[in-house]
């Protein structure tokens, strides 16, 4: 009994205990939830509040970003008007005869180029962008306003521009010689250059170069510097051209990158035309083929020798290492004293297109080379970027150019920007 009561008791007790274990789990559970609850709304109510600061904060800066940018552009375009005139596009349409072919000069990168004269004689070039170019006001606001800031004789001058709608024009001074390729890759018109010409042509465009490097306020990449892009004066004096896919550096950034790798094949540095990198050694790898394609009379794009199938700069380098360099010299400019200053420009040539970036010198070395420095270092193997189906690599100077001249169809594509 006394057990049974106890175990009742005990049972009494234990149901109740339960029962108390019960309510107080329940009790602790609803406390729980209460917690639980009261946390989330909590935690709820603070990240909503979070989230919104932040995305005030952020609707406040972008907001900011977006203004003091139309506010730049505001601005910029108030000050460029000032130097930069404006012209009706009738204006312009009437100068250049409504867009004669008679008056087409050529085709740049993004549309045709006309020839034009103002009523008052002014002989003017119109590049007139192509409404289907895609990158048109972009490149083109890019352009004025890296072009109306700078002012160099060896950098082609832009005059205004109009823009009505769909159609945008640039207006340059006119330069009645055409561009460089004109002359230096015709059997005939070449001749018409001699040495000392085209010494002067090569510091022209050096020290133009080396404008756009260092001596503007901007520090500014071309991009696509190559023979078509440096026109001749009454002079035959070089300005380069071209704006379009320059780019403005801080005066502290050293490179950058770009998935759009834009520019002409033949030209390009390894660096980037693999890679997308850039840098003001871009430009002077394009500045090196240059020199070598104005002293060897050939393209860098297409040269294939037949012995050794290199292409223009494994020539060079070849002719180079095996101390005949004056072999690459021009075949009709054969008559020349001394040679030595041609070898001077190989050797700047080769330079300048070393395979890494930073063993090519910069604009003020070139210039500095270009004047007279005695001391030259000795140059390493170039780097040049041949394409073979899909696959990009940078050739050693031994390897054949077949694939090269293959593929140029496929390559290029990178020219059509
Ligand atoms: C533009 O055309 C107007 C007349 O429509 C003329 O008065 C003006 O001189 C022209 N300007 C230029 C630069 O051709
Ligand atoms: C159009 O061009 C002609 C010369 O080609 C010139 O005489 C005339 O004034 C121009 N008209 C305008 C409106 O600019
Ligand atoms: C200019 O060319 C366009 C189209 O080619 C034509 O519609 C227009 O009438 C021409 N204007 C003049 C003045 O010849
Ligand atoms: C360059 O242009 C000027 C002016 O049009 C001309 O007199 C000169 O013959 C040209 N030079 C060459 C090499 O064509
Ligand atoms: C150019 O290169 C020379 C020699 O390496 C160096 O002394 C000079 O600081 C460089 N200039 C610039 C602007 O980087
Ligand atoms: C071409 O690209 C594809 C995919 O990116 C790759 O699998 C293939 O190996 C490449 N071909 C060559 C010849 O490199």
């Amino acid at each position: 009994m006394a057990i049974k009561t106890l175990q009742q008791g005990g049972q009494e007790f234990y149901l109740r205990m339960t029962t108390v274990t019960a309510s107080e789990l329940q009790l602790q559970d609803h406390r729980f939830n209460r917690t639980k609850l009261v946390g989330i709304v909590v935690g709820c109510t603070i990240f909503i509040i979070l989230i919104s600061v932040f995305g005030l904060i952020f609707c406040i800066r972008s907001k900011k970003v977006k203004e003091s940018e139309t506010n730049y552009w505001k601005d910029k375009g108030k000050k460029d008007e000032i130097d930069l005139p404006i012209f009706s596009f009738l204006n312009i349409s009437n100068a250049t005869d409504n867009f004669s072919e008679n008056n087409k000069l050529g085709q740049g990168g993004f549309g045709p180029v006309y020839k034009g004269i103002f009523p008052d004689g002014q002989e003017i070039a119109v590049k007139r962008l192509s409404k289907n170019s895609g990158q048109g006001l972009d490149e083109l606001k890019n352009e004025v306003m890296l072009i109306a800031k700078l002012q160099h004789r060896n950098l082609v001058k832009l005059l205004g521009c109009s823009i009505q709608q769909d159609e945008k024009l640039l207006v340059y001074e006119f330069m009645p010689n055409r561009s460089l390729d004109y002359f230096i890759f015709d059997s005939t018109r070449r001749t018409l250059l001699g040495w000392t010409k085209r010494f002067e042509i090569i510091d022209g465009i050096a020290r133009g170069l080396l404008y756009l490097h260092q001596d503007s306020r901007l520090k500014i990449i071309h991009r696509d510097l190559k023979t078509s892009n440096v026109l001749l004066d009454n002079n035959m004096n070089p300005k380069i051209s071209d704006f379009g896919m320059a780019r403005t550096f801080g005066l502290d950034q050293d490179e950058a990158n770009t998935n759009r790798v834009m520019g002409t094949y033949g030209y390009m540095p390894p660096e980037y035309a693999v890679h997308g990198s850039f840098s003001v050694k871009s430009d002077v790898f394009s500045f090196g083929v240059i020199v070598l394609e104005i002293i060897s009379g050939r393209k860098n794009r297409g040269f294939c020798d037949p012995h050794n199938h290199l292409n223009l700069l494994g020539h060079a380098w070849r002719l180079w290492i095996e101390e005949r360099p004056v072999e690459l010299m021009d075949d009709s400019m054969h008559n020349f004293d001394s040679p030595s200053e041609i070898i001077r420009y190989i050797h700047i040539g080769l330079l300048c297109v070393q395979q890494r970036p930073e063993d090519r010198p910069n604009m003020s070395s070139v210039v500095l080379m270009l004047n007279g420095e005695k001391l030259l270092p000795e140059p390493s193997q170039p780097g040049f970027y041949t394409g073979r189906d899909n696959s990009t690599f940078i050739e050693s100077s031994s390897r054949n150019c077949d694939a090269y001249s293959l593929n140029e169809m496929s390559n290029s594509l990178f020219e059509a920007r």
